[in-house]
């Protein structure tokens, strides 16, 4: 055939196969039929068509399903868009049992299910555990897209969707270990033990392999400023590339590559894609998914041969058994072993159930199939596997539906239904304030506005029966007054997105503000109290201090503590911004809570206090970071007056292009500079975090004696240290090395005797402490916290020995106040 004419004919193949789907698409959408499904038995009856009436078979297109094409583009599309927008938080709290199922789950069932098509068929055993393991990958494309329509629980499709991520690349890797020791004859023990061993490389090498490549790809994604094409351009080269460096370069599996990088672009990354791009990509991958699965289950029915599978129906019933009984096994035996370890919630009966009938089995086990060496087995393993994909699509995708309904897990959670009803309640309200404007311009006739008024306050009236109801059956105060909570915590994550995305507040800080919002709703889940939990105690936070710590006991790295310690500063004023005009939100938000009056009073008011108490906390923050610290509060508010002029004149430009007023390319151009502009000004600068101490220590009454000569060479030897609210300074009991000086802020001396801790004293500014373990070279007799932001300069004991040595009113001024403070 001539060169371009295979290329036509593709073209003109996947075209067809396009037209086909896109009208496929619209008949399930009409029918609420499954997608998936329908394309497959669209393909299967074309193929039949074309077996029945070869002449017809000229206008099929003459696309052969290849096991490359869907292995490296297929794949690679559908693994890193299912990862990528796979909730990694509630992935997380699910990993358990997740992996469980993928990776000692998939062995099991290989097992299981091999040997009991070897017992009922006869197929030698290493024949049959190949095909076990080619059987255990589940695809539940169809399952999931039946989950997100009749809104089954997000932890449910995390399970499902989850489970299938991980064990494609578990069968992979099983069925190439398998497939070599079939090339080898026998099962020893040697070949298991080395395939175990190989398989533990393959697959965490993948992950590795994958993380890194996403976070190269993150911090490459986190330099570009608003740039659709080169961040799109980025993940469909993180995922294709991830996948191709690690299966072809290094040899381990690619697609724990292409899963551990989407995971990593789509929890940790998603923050480093510029806000307006955001939503641009999501809908290109999907589009891409929707092209790959169309493509992938139209050629999987195309390629059905169902003479040859009636011809094996016998043995497809055991594989079919033989399946089920090992899904069974796995779900039942493994899901209720795993749940049952510490605080993780037990994943009920009725999960499981769907898990058990929910593990449908599609392109991957075909595509693995058909990739298979050519050997004894190949043509009545193709037919098996497509019979068995064929059925569980079939027969499980089908009723899965009835399945869900039946055990009731498609009515939406409580706060989810009650958020509706009152979403509901609002906008009709607000509709109801319309109709008067209807009648104002005197054209619209009255009888229509009277009937539409009356129309919609039936329908107010049935939404708010339906909450009195609600409230009476199920909603409790208890539950009342955590979906409020949850409402407003919601606000709050609302307000911080849009600042973060504003570049209001940094990264770093839009990260940690959300943690602790999480932690609230953990900590209300779990019915603690929700204000027992603090940032201070963020994981991250004591990896600070423990970095801190460390840098300050090793000689020469007392800088980069004190780097640290700035950014601390700095975070910690951008966080309490965020927290301010957060629970501000919430407070403003409230106004609109109240006038639906379905709620009762007395939990929005304790809301509101609630938000109150949080607002004024934050608020006293601000004030202290900015009586501490007024240089730096200033430029952090410079920069982000700066941002919000370039906001509004980006969007002004954008209005101007629309209406026409700018040709696109002037546009662009202005675009353009704006855009760098608003990047440059991103970066938190803590440079204003430093200081000259010379001025500063001058009216330290301590010094204020010393002559000139003598203050200098002191000067020279004090160190800056900052810190921020709550940190330690000095704990009881160290040994001491050094005075401190108080330049700015305020700190609380406090001494625990035996189990007690009481408060000593508060020094400011111009008091000094830690004189009375040098004075006796005794160990530190009180713990010296930060009370709020502060500024200390700290001298080393020999420098003020030397210092004590020639002025004698510093020596006097240590002991009068060593003195006071031992009684
Ligand atoms: P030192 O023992 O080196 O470390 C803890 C410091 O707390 C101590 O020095 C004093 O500077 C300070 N301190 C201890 N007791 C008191 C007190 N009663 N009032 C004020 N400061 C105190």
């Amino acid at each position: 055939m001539h060169h371009s004419s295979v290329v036509l004919e593709t073209v003109i193949g996947v075209v067809t196969l396009l037209l086909v789907a896109t009208g496929i698409r619209a008949f399930t959408k009409a029918t609420k039929l499954p997608f998936s499904i329908v394309l497959v038995l669209t393909g299967m009856g074309f193929s039949y068509i074309a077996q029945s009436y070869p002449g017809a078979s000229t206008l099929l297109p003459s696309l052969e399903i290849s096991p490359d094409i869907i292995l490296y583009i297929f794949l690679p599309t559908l693994v890193f868009e299912s990862a990528f927008s796979m909730d990694t938080q509630m992935l997380r709290e699910n990993l358990r049992q997740v992996l469980a199922l993928a990776v000692p789950g998939l062995l099991l069932s290989t097992g299981l299910t091999g040997y009991i098509i070897h017992l009922a068929t006869g197929i030698p055993l290493a024949e049959s555990f190949l095909l076990g393991s080619i059987l255990s990958a589940t695809d539940p494309v169809a399952v999931i897209a039946l989950f997100k329509q009749l809104g089954t629980p997000l932890r449910l499709t995390v399970l499902v969707e989850g489970e299938s991520l991980f064990n494609d690349a578990t069968a992979i890797v099983v069925s190439r270990i398998l497939i070599a020791v079939v090339a080898a004859g026998n099962i020893t023990f040697g070949t298991l033990l080395h395939g175990t061993a190989s398989f533990f490389v393959v697959f965490i090498g993948g992950v590795v392999v994958g993380w890194l490549l996403g976070l190269l790809t993150g911090y490459i994604l986190g330099m570009v400023e608003s740039d659709p094409f080169i961040e799109i351009s980025l993940t469909t080269v993180l995922a294709y590339l991830s996948f191709v460096i690690a299966e072809e370069l290094l040899h381990v599996s690619g697609v724990m590559a292409t899963v551990a990088a989407g995971l990593t672009i789509g929890g940790w990354g998603r923050m480093k894609i510029s806000h307006s791009v955001r939503s641009y990509l999501e809908h290109f991958w999907e589009y891409l998914v929707f092209v790959a699965n169309a493509l992938i289950f139209l050629m999987v029915g195309l390629h059905v041969k169902i003479s040859a599978i009636t011809e094996s129906f016998g043995m497809i019933l055991w594989i079919i058994l033989a399946m089920s009984i090992s899904r069974a096994v796995i779900i039942f035996g493994i899901v209720p072993m795993v749940g049952k370890r510490e605080k993780s919630e037990p994943v009920n009966l009725r999960y499981q159930t769907v898990m058990f009938w929910g593990g449908l089995r599609g392109a991957i086990a075909l595509a693995i199939v058909l990739s298979l060496p050519d050997f004894e087995y190949y043509e009545i393993f193709v037919t098996l596997v497509t019979g068995a994909v064929l059925f569980t699509l079939i027969a499980q995708g089908l009723t899965m539906n009835m399945l869900v309904r039946f055990l009731k897990l498609n009515i939406a959670p409580l706060s989810d239904r009650f958020a509706f009803l009152e979403g509901s309640l609002a906008s009709k309200l607000t509709a109801q304030e319309k109709i008067p404007e209807l009648m104002k311009g005197g054209q619209f006739s009255g009888s229509i506005a009277n009937r539409l008024q009356e129309e919609n306050s039936r329908e107010i009236e049935k939404i708010r029966k339906k909450i009195d109801s609600l409230q009476q059956s199920e909603l409790t105060p208890e539950h009342e007054k955590r979906l409020i909570l949850l409402f407003g915590f919601a606000e709050e994550k609302s307000m911080f997105i849009e600042m973060f995305n504003k570049g209001h507040i940094s990264e770093r800080a839009f990260r940690e503000l959300v943690q602790v919002l999480s932690l609230h709703m953990d900590a209300l889940r779990h019915s603690r109290e929700v204000e027992h939990v603090e940032a201070y105690n963020l994981p991250q936070r004591r990896l600070e201090r423990a970095a801190i710590y460390l840098a300050e006991k090793t000689p020469g790295l007392s800088t980069v503590a004190e780097s640290i310690r700035r950014l601390r500063i700095a975070k910690d004023y951008e966080m309490a911004w965020g927290r301010y005009k957060g629970s501000g939100w919430v407070l403003q938000q409230m106004g609109s809570l109240t006038k639906l009056k379905s709620l009762s009073e007395e939990s929005i008011k304790d809301l509101f206090r609630l938000y109150k108490r949080w607002q004024r906390m934050s608020g006293e923050i601000l004030d202290q970071t900015a009586e501490q610290f007024p240089e730096f509060v200033n430029t952090v508010q410079e920069r982000i007056g700066k941002r919000l002029l370039l906001q509004a004149e980006s969007e002004a430009i954008k209005r101007e292009a629309e209406h026409g007023f700018l040709t696109q390319g002037v546009a662009e151009k202005m675009q353009e500079e704006v855009t760098g502009k608003l990047h440059a000004l991103k970066k938190i600068e803590t440079g204003k975090l430093k200081f000259k101490p010379y001025e500063l220590l001058r009216e330290v009454p301590f010094f204020s004696e010393i002559p000139e000569k003598e203050y200098e060479q002191i000067i020279e030897h004090t160190i800056t240290r900052s810190f921020s609210g709550k940190d330690y300074i000095i704990r009881q009991g160290e040994e001491g090395s050094s005075l401190f000086l108080i330049a700015r802020g305020v700190v609380r001396v406090s001494r625990s005797d035996e189990g007690k801790t009481s408060d000593l004293a508060t020094l400011m500014a111009g008091d000094f402490f830690g004189e009375m373990a040098l004075l006796h070279s005794e160990p530190r007799s009180a713990t010296v916290r930060a009370a709020t932001p502060c500024l200390l300069y700290e001298l080393k004991q020999e420098d003020l020995f030397t210092a004590m040595k020639t002025s004698p009113s510093i020596r006097s001024a240590l002991e009068k106040a060593d003195k006071e403070r031992k009684s």
